[in-house]
């Protein structure tokens, strides 16, 4: 029966066979990470449990529901904290051999480095660790993934200096207790995208709205984005520093950085466009990662901020020495980039303050297959060109690509949602884009989709589904949807998948 079920699949996901070429793993190198992202506040809800402190989040859900589409929060999100077991069991069914989430700061530090560790929230992530060590299954671990202690942020959270030391002290309480284990660490998740959000577009906690252009203007600094990134990026660079010189012999793993990008095409051949979208490239990626790897900022960014961007003292670039052993990417769209110098455009976007637009469509023709997710489309050829893009201005730098993934709405019918083929698609095109990549050299060395479940996705709430997994928001059932299957068959390894 179960050859029959197998077979019945393979001609299902074969009748809507996308390319004629067939993905298989056998043609990834042996040791390739393939997982399955998520992170704390968006999946573990228990958000008063066992001794966890409020984090921003908490706060910002409840004091600002309006700014949360459907008007919820991760109060109880998707309750993997009570629920860890059976996604363990989820994942292994699926067949990773990787799983990426973070750690809440508020569960282990509840009140910063002034307080107690939280000898629960410890116990907490010990158990989750063991369980999946227990599969085979490779814990990837986030430290910070837009959560951090209420406490921190009622300090001035990334504005002010004292947050550098409050993140030095957390990660060395996780290299002390989970290194033995964990292998593979990120300092950041995204920081490039929290810091707009929360510093300029208002969108993410503490809600500060700062766009150096257009409407979005209420007062504070145009240079919080700049400060509070300046203070992320030497975080950063302590734990790194900490972790090298005093665990990463003993322990013997290696630590990164996870950076959003999306990969900005021209939308004409002009000139302007093509430096327009180089600036987008520039502040979106180089941003963090010119400081991490060569000390300084992008040239880009001076030309357009001058004095609004910080300046790294020679003690900071000192610290900044010792590199990351790895880049993390988030990579979901590519999209055109218009220039906004040489003519005038609506600046109070995302892109706004590197003075370009971000188009979805040129001569009315779409960039690709919209998704639910405003502004993403299906481009699997981005894929490619961004993982290139990476190895070829960061040193060949091993990448990881660590997240990426398709949305749906969740008001969808129950059948639509889980007969989830836009998402087949999707994944089965950036997927093949990394193996060609990688066939031709790229240091590539693994693949996580957002997300293993559907869960809490910040401003939108549970208004859009990301999982490879459905989840009853209500029940709190994991139903698997196609891609789940899909995923599964082609982790299995035994030939190519359609
Ligand atoms: C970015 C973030 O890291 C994650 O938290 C979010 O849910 C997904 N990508 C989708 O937007």
């Amino acid at each position: 029966a179960m050859g029959m079920v197998m077979v019945m699949l393979a001609a299902l996901l074969a009748s809507f066979a996308p390319s004629a070429r067939g993905l298989d793993r056998g043609e990834f190198p042996p040791g390739f990470l393939f997982g399955a992202a998520t992170s704390a506040y968006q999946i573990e809800g228990a958000y008063l449990e066992d001794g966890k402190g409020l984090s921003n989040w908490d706060v910002f859900t409840h004091a600002r529901s309006r700014d949360i589409k459907d008007g919820l929060n991760g109060d109880v999100a998707v309750d993997h904290y009570h629920r860890y077991m059976e996604d363990v069991e989820i994942m292994h069914n699926l067949g990773v051999n990787s799983y990426r989430f973070s750690i809440s700061w508020a569960r282990i530090l509840p009140r910063g480095r002034h307080g107690d560790v939280n000898s629960d929230g410890i116990a907490f992530y010990d158990r989750l660790i063991a369980a999946l060590l227990q599969k085979g299954i490779e814990p990837f671990v986030t430290l910070q993934h837009f959560d951090l202690p209420h406490e921190l942020e009622v300090r001035h959270g990334w504005l002010g200096a004292e947050i550098r030391e409050e993140f030095d002290y957390y990660a060395d309480v996780c290299f002390q207790a989970f290194g033995d284990r964990v292998k593979f660490w990120t300092t950041f998740n995204e920081p490039n995208l929290f810091t707009k959000f929360a510093y300029m577009l208002g969108m993410y906690p503490p809600s500060h709205c700062s766009a150096p252009f257009g409407t979005c203007n209420s007062g504070n600094s145009h240079r919080e984005p700049y400060v509070a990134a300046h203070n992320i990026i030497m975080s950063h660079a302590a734990a790194v520093d900490n972790y090298k010189k005093n665990y990463q012999a003993k322990q013997g793993g290696s630590i990164g950085i996870v950076i959003a990008m999306k990969f900005y095409e021209p939308l004409t051949n002009a000139t302007e466009d093509i430096l327009a979208a180089q600036r987008a490239m520039s502040f979106e990626i180089h941003w963090f990662l010119d400081p991490i790897f060569f000390g300084e900022y992008p040239k880009e960014m001076h030309e357009v901020l001058s004095s609004n961007l910080p300046k790294f003292t020679a003690a900071e670039k000192r610290l900044l020495q010792n590199k990351v052993d790895f880049i993390g990417v988030n990579h979901y769209t590519a999209i055109y980039a218009k220039d906004c110098i040489s003519s005038s455009c609506d600046l109070n976007t995302y892109e706004g303050n590197a003075l370009v637009l971000a188009i979805g469509e040129r001569d009315g023709v779409k960039i690709g297959k919209p998704t639910a997710f405003v502004g993403y489309y299906d481009v699997p050829e981005g894929m490619e060109k961004i993982v290139k893009y990476v190895n070829l201005r960061y040193e060949n730098t091993p990448v990881y690509v660590t997240e990426n993934g398709y949305s749906q709405y969740s008001n969808n019918s129950m059948g639509d949602l889980i007969n989830d083929v836009g998402r087949v698609n999707y994944l089965h095109g950036y997927l093949s884009r990394i193996s060609s990549a990688v066939r031709r050299g790229a240091n590539v060395r693994g693949y996580f989709v957002w997300s293993l479940m559907d869960n809490f996705e910040w401003a939108f709430g549970f208004t859009v589904r990301f999982g490879m997994y459905h989840v009853d928001f209500q029940t709190q059932k994991r139903t698997p949807k196609l891609s789940a299957k899909w995923y599964q068959n082609f982790l299995m390894g035994s030939g190519p998948v359609n």
